[in-house]
């Protein structure tokens, strides 16, 4: 267990396509153990393992005052519903928040961290806004992908991204 250091842009990693996980085995489950541990760490909500350096279909998300960690492996947006503009940065967009329009409902389908097949359902909220920026992050992309104006990407103090 341990907290990694978080790739920020423009290390290549976090621009490339990421693989899905062939098996759950010890070395993704450290892999989960050190993205909670770094997340925490930061301050983060959530988490996709190219920003800490792995090219893998790994999310993590955590929602303030919810007690249990959502791991995500392989997951894949199934559904999306309706249109809404949220304010969003990223731990490895260092020093930055922008404006972005999101999906208001968004349907995943993952496994879990037994390798279960499961579904995440949210609509309107945070969980709504994180699986859809950290899914994002699976293909590369990354949220200053879809602001379209300047004037929607302003600076914050570091490690106040939201
Ligand atoms: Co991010």
């Amino acid at each position: 267990m341990g907290v990694r250091e978080i790739r920020t842009v423009p290390d290549p990693v976090l621009r490339e396509p990421t693989k899905k996980v062939p098996l759950i085995d010890t070395k993704v489950l450290d892999l989960v153990d050190d993205m909670i541990d770094t997340m925490r760490a930061r301050g983060g909500v959530g988490l996709a393992a190219p920003q800490v350096g792995v090219s893998l279909r790994v999310v993590v998300i955590e929602l303030p005052d919810e007690e249990e960690v959502i791991t995500l492996i392989n997951p894949e947006i199934i559904k999306t519903k309706g249109e809404r503009v949220l304010d969003e940065g990223c731990l490895s967009v260092p020093g930055y928040q922008g404006e972005v329009t999101r999906a208001v409902t968004v349907k995943v389908k993952a496994r879990n961290i037994d390798g279960k097949e499961i579904r995440v359902s949210a609509t309107d909220d945070l969980l709504a806004q994180a699986l859809q920026h950290e899914i994002d992050h699976l293909e590369g992309r990354l949220y200053i992908d879809l602001i379209d104006s300047p004037e929607k990407l302003w600076r914050v103090e570091p490690g106040t991204e939201e």
